[in-house]
């Protein structure tokens, strides 16, 4: 099937049973790069191409949500040239892609820990989250300094420390409330997450929020990761019968 077919749902994918929220863990843009005989940092810049079609095609077929794992809380532990990079990679990347995520009606937000971040690059997310944040064609999640621990330590000390002022009563921490706690709070829990590069983990992506999701494992590598192979992904996703514990 030719890349410009797949501009629309391909007609055996059931428009009723697809994923509403997709998740990616965008990985193996170093081996990408390594196999070609380029740095890693090519990688990445590859791997923003990939991004962005994907975000294109998830509107065009009718997917409301998707999140995407950019850079983990343990990331910082690279060298500091391919930190650098990425930082700098990011902000470049949100302020050359406003206009046109605006354009298509994307709204986008950042989850994860935000204010350790270049502040120049605070700075960007802060502008693209307020001019993106009427529109209504896609969310898009970026996971910035994102550490599901991280995350989840976080929300236990905000109601910890909710309990201790005495503004919420011990026996109101519950999922619910919980939820509300999240980076992801108001965003429904991906359906189906997709990780790149043959690794079989989750690298502390979203642990508490794909408690029930479908996750599939691609050996593809990220910047590799075109039309056709979401398409082949969202076929094993429909194949697949949701139980959620039920029989
Ligand atoms: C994923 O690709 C991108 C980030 C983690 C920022 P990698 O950089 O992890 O690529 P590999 O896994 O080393 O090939
Ligand atoms: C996960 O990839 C993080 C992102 C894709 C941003 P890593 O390459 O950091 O994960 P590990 O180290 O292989 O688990
Ligand atoms: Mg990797």
């Amino acid at each position: 099937m030719t890349a410009k077919l797949l501009q629309t749902l391909p007609p055996d994918l059931d428009q009723a049973r697809l994923p509403h929220h997709v998740a990616v863990i965008m990985d193996g843009n170093g081996r990408w790069a390594k196999q070609k005989g380029f740095p890693r940092i090519i990688g990445h810049r590859q791997g923003v191409d990939a991004l962005k079609d994907l975000l294109r095609c998830c509107k065009d077929w009718g997917i409301g949500a998707l999140t995407a794992y950019a850079f983990s809380t343990e990331n910082w532990g690279r060298p500091l040239e391919e930190v650098d990079f990425l930082m700098v990679l990011f902000e470049r990347i949100l302020r050359r892609e406003l206009t046109e995520m605006c354009d298509e009606g994307v709204k986008i937000t950042f989850v994860g820990d935000l204010e350790s971040l270049p502040l120049s690059l605070q700075a960007e997310i802060q502008h693209s989250m307020a001019a993106t944040a009427k529109n209504q064609a896609i969310h898009f999640t970026v996971a910035i300094n994102y550490g599901s621990r991280h995350e989840i330590i976080k929300v236990c000390r905000q109601l910890a420390g909710a309990v201790q002022k005495g503004e919420i009563k011990l026996e109101q921490v519950d999922e619910s409330l919980f939820q509300q706690h999240l980076y992801t709070a108001g965003e429904s829990d991906p359906d189906f997450l997709i990780r790149t590069s043959g690794e079989m983990r989750l690298s502390n992506f979203l642990l508490w929020q794909i408690a029930y999701t479908e996750i599939y494992f691609t050996p593809t590598l990220w910047p590799n990761f075109d039309r056709q192979e979401f398409h082949q992904a969202l076929l094993d996703y429909q194949k697949r019968d949701r139980r959620f514990g039920k029989a």
